[in-house]
């Protein structure tokens, strides 16, 4: 059998991580989560106090960042590395949260994230979860899938995940920032989170996880 590339994108929150992983161990692939790279980003940005309004400053300052992944040693699942830090829980905390779609929209940033997204996927056999992996990042994947749920379901998900490390996080909080970032990444300029024209559309608000796996997987299956 051949190897493809799977593209998984959507609106924040609905669950592309879990499914990307899950196909990727079903499949034998390796997967991206391209998020996790503007989030590194991001937290690179505001640790060293970057002005990313500023141009000379931001790509300097990409000069400066490695991002590379690499299997956590127990659970096998991959982690993201910031200049050889395991950045993979801080990049998760609202701080990076309420950031990183600024940072993620900088034309420059993008440039700098999509030529190492490409170089990952050269070799197929891999699945990439983002918001324009599907669009720009692999306009010709095999596979494109567009994930969406609805926002109730996605703000439970997403606060039940981040209680579980913060007792103190709200509801109201969680919610804004995704519905923020949501309005962010779907109208900026460069690669807006959009379904590509080939894209299955999954909405996963009444599904389980084994259910969209079942369902994706028939995808892998089939030719589009
Ligand atoms: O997937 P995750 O929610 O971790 O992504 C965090 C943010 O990174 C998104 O809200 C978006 O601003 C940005 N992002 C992006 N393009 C991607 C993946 C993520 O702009 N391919």
């Amino acid at each position: 059998s051949h190897n493809i590339i799977i593209t998984i994108d959507g609106w924040s929150s609905c669950g592309k991580s879990t499914l990307a992983k899950q196909l990727a161990k079903k499949l034998g692939y390796t997967y991206i989560d391209s998020g996790a790279m503007y989030r590194a980003i991001t937290l690179y940005f505001l640790r060293n106090h970057i002005d990313w309004t500023d141009d000379a400053e931001v790509a300097e300052a990409l000069k400066n960042i490695v991002l590379h992944f690499e299997p956590n040693s127990k659970t096998g699942d991959s982690e993201i590395y910031l200049n050889d830090e395991n950045v993979e829980y801080l990049i998760r905390d609202l701080i990076i949260a309420d950031k990183v779609s600024d940072i993620a929209a900088i034309a420059a940033v993008r440039t700098f994230a999509v030529a190492q997204q490409q170089k990952m996927g050269a070799k197929k056999g891999i699945v990439m979860d983002g918001r324009d992996i599907g669009t720009t990042v692999f306009p010709t994947a095999e596979l494109k899938i567009f994930m969406t749920a609805d926002i109730a379901i996605r703000v439970e998900r997403r606060f039940k995940e981040m209680y579980d490390k913060n007792p103190n996080v709200r509801l109201d909080e969680v919610k804004h920032n995704l519905e923020m970032r949501d309005y962010i990444d779907s109208h900026r300029e460069v690669s807006p989170l959009k379904k590509a024209d080939d894209a299955i559309i999954l909405n996963n608000s009444n599904l389980t996880m084994e259910e969209q796996l079942a369902l994706a997987l028939e995808w892998v299956k089939k030719p589009m």
